[in-house]
């Protein structure tokens, strides 16, 4: 799940230099807080649903969690805070998580600053951009790292059980092969500015 869980923990300091796609939206601040907000309530309740079902069930009964669960529990919390929120990855389970243009370029900014020597638990990133339909957006990317317990699903050796049901789910599954410490995804978050 949702990892299922995420390290997306500790919240950023907001006084962080901002990255040069961030600058613009600077005088955003109560969108930037909506966003963070989001992130740490998903990236909590996704970590503990998922733990509890790894002790409950193994991670082979925690992939059938993930499975149902991520998604509706996803959708909630846009609901309740008010944004839309999702998870993302350049490698991704589930073809539903893929990121968009604007995403795609980020994640791979987050990359190159993860090999400039960057702490994957801070890394954000922030822009007003126009949506589809041209109305101003507020979008916000914050990474998730790999920790130790995703590698059950995310590493580069699954269990026999597990690699036979996530090919059975997500037969066009692109998210194992990831070391502790690798980038794995991000939560990407949007709030339409009226
Ligand atoms: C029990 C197996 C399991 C574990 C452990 C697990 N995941 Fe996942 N992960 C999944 C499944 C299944 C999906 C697809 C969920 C869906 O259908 O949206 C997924 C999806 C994701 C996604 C969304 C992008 C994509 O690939 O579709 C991210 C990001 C992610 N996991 C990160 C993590 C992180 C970080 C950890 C460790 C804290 C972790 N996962 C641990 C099974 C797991």
């Amino acid at each position: 799940m949702a990892g299922c869980g995420d390290k997306a923990k500790q919240e950023a300091p907001a006084a962080q230099q901002p990255p040069a796609a961030t600058a613009a939206a600077s005088d955003h601040a109560a969108e930037l807080a909506a966003c963070r907000t989001a992130v740490d309530r998903l990236g909590q309740t996704l970590r503990g649903a998922l733990q509890e079902a790894i002790a409950a069930n193994g991670a082979i009964g925690a992939l059938e969690v993930c499975n149902i669960e991520a998604l509706p529990l996803t959708k909630t919390i846009s609901t309740e805070e008010g944004v839309i929120i999702a998870r993302t990855s350049l490698r991704v389970r589930n073809p539903a998580n893929a990121p968009d243009e604007w995403e795609q370029a980020r994640l791979a900014e987050f990359a190159t600053r993860k090999a400039a020597g960057e702490d994957l638990g801070a890394m954000e990133v922030w822009e007003v951009v126009d949506d589809a339909a041209g109305h101003k957006t507020f979008r916000y990317l914050k990474a998730i790292g790999t920790a130790p317990m995703c590698l059950q699903c995310h590493g580069g050796e699954l269990a026999a059980d597990v690699a036979a049901a996530v090919k059975k789910l997500y037969p066009d599954d692109a998210a194992t092969g990831f070391a502790v410490g690798d980038l794995r995804g991000a939560f990407t978050v949007s709030k339409p500015l009226s």
